[in-house]
């Protein structure tokens, strides 16, 4: 068991703490924004709808899910070491992003006053510090516990106008679902590749952040224009930017995907499918996925992020030449995609939907 339950003297600022607290295009980001504007926000439109949402907050079906069983610790094993590396990386990504979603919903909790945000901010809040509480406990099994606390005091904020939130905390929200729904149903399927015991809770876990996903649609079902005009372009734009980096972030992690029985290319197409069903509940364009180009466009974007990686690891002057060439040529990748042509949603009446994944 070399790898497995070593203590750390100081969790201070361990090596998972500093994976977490770096900034790269890839790695999950803390938010700020504007919370003056955020106190404006009427939800009367949809009170109806609202009321229903809170009431499922209320009842916290998950109280008492992020518990581990007898078998938990039994279940860790050594993993090989590529593999193991790969999945703590995972590990330290995801609890970096499940504890965003925690700081930006307390912020919101107690730097606005209206009463609607308020509420449903703390539930949010209560859930994600449950999510990003149970997987750090699972990184401390291996003696690399981030330092979440650090973390909030030391990562740099990236200030979002509200609707960008909006945009952007949806669709991670709503990915982070079928990123976990689809996870689970494969263990279901072939439990002999579930190395680590953290996937049994993924079912009812992926639930909580679909109702967060919710809290979204109907705050922009409040504000229509949110979905029109102009705000299509962004949300083109959120659409793409969030699947490119999943792709390219998933895809360095071979090892993880084949332990899992993936292909990170199928896995990947999985999640975006599931992701743009649930956002025709409330985006009026998706992304089309059938079109060869919009692959080719990914997997272009992939080798520039690959020969940019290698680049830096050669160093030395000619590397970063060669790093601002593949900048540019990386931009006009997404460019390229971006300006492929999309699918128009007609948008339901009744905007709320069901995990039914
Ligand atoms: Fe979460
Ligand atoms: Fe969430």
């Amino acid at each position: 068991m070399s790898n497995v339950t070593r203590q750390t003297k100081s969790p201070a600022i361990n090596e998972a703490t500093q994976s977490a607290n770096t900034e790269t295009l890839l790695t999950p980001r803390f938010y700020t924004t504007d919370f003056d504007a955020l106190n404006r926000l009427d939800m009367e439109p949809v009170r109806k709808e609202w009321e229903v949402l809170m009431d499922e907050f209320r009842r916290d079906g998950n109280h008492d899910h992020f518990q581990r069983d007898e078998s938990f610790k039994q279940e860790i094993r050594e993993l090989p070491p590529a593999l193991h590396k790969e999945f703590m990386d995972f590990m330290v990504s995801s609890v970096t992003s499940e504890y965003s979603g925690h700081v930006l919903y307390k912020d919101i909790v107690n730097k606005t006053e209206n009463p609607d945000l308020r509420e449903v901010m703390t539930f949010m809040a209560r859930d994600e510090a449950r999510h990003a509480g149970f997987l750090n406990k699972a990184l401390r099994d291996y003696g690399l516990p981030v330092n979440l606390n650090f973390l909030r005091k030391a990562k740099k904020y990236k200030y979002f106008k509200p609707k960008f939130i909006y945009y952007a905390t949806y669709l991670s929200e709503k990915i982070g679902y079928a990123r976990y729904i689809t996870i689970y149903r494969q263990f279901e399927r072939h439990p002999e590749l579930r190395f680590h015991p953290i996937f049994r809770w993924f079912r009812d876990w992926c639930n909580d952040e679909f109702r967060h996903g919710e809290v979204f649609a109907l705050i922009m079902k409040a504000d229509p224009k949110l979905l029109r005009g102009h705000n299509k372009l962004w949300i083109r734009f959120f659409l793409l930017a969030v699947f490119a980096t999943m792709y390219v972030r998933d895809h360095k992690r071979p090892e993880l995907h084949q332990a899992m029985g993936f292909d990170p290319t199928d896995y990947d197409f999985r999640v975006f499918e599931i992701t743009t069903k649930i956002s025709q509940q409330i985006f009026p364009v998706s992304l089309d996925l059938d079109n060869p180009a919009f692959r080719a466009g990914l997997d272009r974007l992939l080798r520039i992020s690959e020969a940019s990686a290698e680049a830096k690891a050669k160093g030395g002057l000619l590397s970063g030449f060669k790093r601002a060439a593949l900048g540019v040529a990386g931009a006009a990748a997404f460019v390229r995609l971006y300006t492929l042509p999309v699918c128009r949603n007609e948008l339901p009446a009744d905007v709320r939907m069901a995990p039914n994944w």
